[in-house]
C-alpha cells in the first residue's frame, strides 16, 4: 500500500511565536493563518522491509539528522498504532524549503495525514491536526482550508486546530520571494532565545488575545482593512519581541524594508494591501483578489520573483497502490 498526501503553506496572520512546552509543541498563544493553494507539498508514505525508515525530500536521500527527526517523529504513529514498521517517505516540496514560506507547515501537515492512513489510524482532521503539530506547530493549522485557528489548549489533546472560515470571499496573498536560501537561524532556535532572553517578549504575547478577538470580528464580517491592519501590526510586534533579544535575531534584509515600503505606498494609492512577515526575510502581501492584476503591475518592475495565491483547501490523502 503506498498513500499520497497533499496539504498547502499556510502564512499567519495572527503569529505563533513560543512554546510552553518545547516536547508537545504546546505555544503560548493562538494564532490564525490562511491556507495558501500556491504553496503545498506532497508526500507518499509506504512501509519497508528494511530495519530504518528512508527519507527523500525532493528526490534527495536526506542526511543522518534528518532521518533521525523523521524518524523520532514516526515513532509516534508505530506507538499509536501498534504497527512496528518502517517507512519509505518520499516528500516533495513546492515550497522553498526553509526560508520562511512555510515549508515545515506543509510538510508534517502532508506527513502526518499519510501516516494517519498508512498506520491505518484513521483518525479525524482535528485528531491529526494535533499529530500534525508534533513535527511542526504551523503544522497544525495546514491540515485545514480557508482561515484557521490553532488554539493553544494546554496539554496534547486540547491544543489543536479549527476551521473558522471557508475564506470563499475576495481574499489573496503575494508573497515576494526575496531571498529563497535557507534561514540562519531556525524558528525552533529564534522563539527559544526570545523567549529567554527578549524584555518585550511577554508584553506581545498578552496582546494577543485582544488581536485574536478583533480579527476574528474582521473575519466574520469579511473586513480586509480590519483584518490586514491587526496582521501587520502583529507581525511587526513580534518581530519587535526578536530584534530585542540578545544577541538580536534579524529576519529582515535590505529588500525586505524597500518591500514593506512598496506595500505603504500602494495603501496610499488606495488598495487595500498589508504584509507580513515570518522567520525570514520574505514579504507577503494580504490583499483583494480582484486587485491582484492591478498590483502586479505596481510590483513586477522592482520585483522578480513574486508568487500569487489564492485560498488554499484542506489537506488531502488518497491510496495510490
Ligand atoms: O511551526 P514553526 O516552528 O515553523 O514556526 C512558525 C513560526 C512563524 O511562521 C513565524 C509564525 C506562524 O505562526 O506560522
Amino acid at each position: 500500500m503506498k498513500i499520497r498526501a497533499k496539504a498547502n503553506a499556510n502564512i499567519a496572520l495572527i503569529k505563533y511565536w513560543g512554546k510552553e512546552n518545547e516536547e508537545l509543541i504546546i505555544p503560548k498563544n493562538n494564532s490564525i493563518s490562511l491556507t495558501l493553494d500556491a504553496l503545498y507539498t506532497i508526500t507518499e508514505v509506504e512501509f519497508n522491509d528494511n530495519n530504518s525508515d528512508v527519507f527523500y525530500l525532493d528526490d534527495k536521500l536526506q542526511g543522518d539528522m534528518e532521518h533521525e527527526k523523521i524518524s523520532k517523529y514516526i515513532d509516534i504513529f508505530r506507538k499509536l498504532s501498534g504497527i512496528n514498521k518502517y517507512v519509505n517517505v518520499y516528500s516533495f516540496n513546492n515550497v522553498p524549503t526553509a526560508a520562511g514560506l512555510a515549508s515545515s507547515a506543509s510538510g508534517y501537515a502532508a506527513m502526518a495525514l499519510a501516516l494517519n492512513s498508512l498506520f491505518q489510524l484513521n483518525l479525524p482532521k482535528e485528531e491529526v491536526s494535533k499529530l500534525a503539530r508534533r513535527g511542526s506547530g504551523s503544522a497544525s493549522r495546514s491540515i485545514f482550508g480557508g482561515i484557521v485557528e490553532w488554539e493553544k489548549g494546554f496539554d496534547n489533546d486540547s491544543s489543536k486546530a479549527i476551521k473558522l472560515d471557508d475564506a470563499n470571499w475576495d481574499i489573496a496573498m503575494i508573497i515576494l520571494v526575496l531571498n529563497g536560501n535557507k534561514k540562519s537561524i531556525s524558528s525552533r532556535e529564534a522563539m527559544r532565545k526570545t523567549m529567554e532572553t527578549s524584555p518585550l517578549y511577554y508584553s506581545h504575547v498578552n496582546h494577543i488575545s485582544n488581536d485574536i478577538k478583533a480579527i476574528k470580528e474582521g473575519i466574520a464580517n469579511k473586513d480586509l482593512q480590519r483584518i490586514g491592519e491587526i496582521a501587520e501590526h502583529n507581525a511587526m510586534r513580534m518581530h519587535a519581541t526578536m530584534l530585542s533579544s540578545n544577541p538580536p535575531i534579524m529576519y529582515f534584509e535590505e529588500k525586505s524594508i524597500k518591500a514593506i515600503n512598496k506595500v505603504k505606498e500602494l495603501r496610499e494609492k488606495g488598495y487595500l494591501a498589508y504584509y507580513t512577515m515570518d522567520a525570514g526575510p520574505n514579504v507577503k502581501i494580504l490583499c483583494k483578489k480582484s486587485e491582484v492584476d492591478l498590483i502586479m503591475n505596481e510590483l513586477v518592475d522592482e520585483f522578480d520573483n513574486i508568487i500569487i495565491s489564492g485560498v488554499g483547501q484542506d489537506a488531502v490523502a488518497e491510496e495510490i497502490r
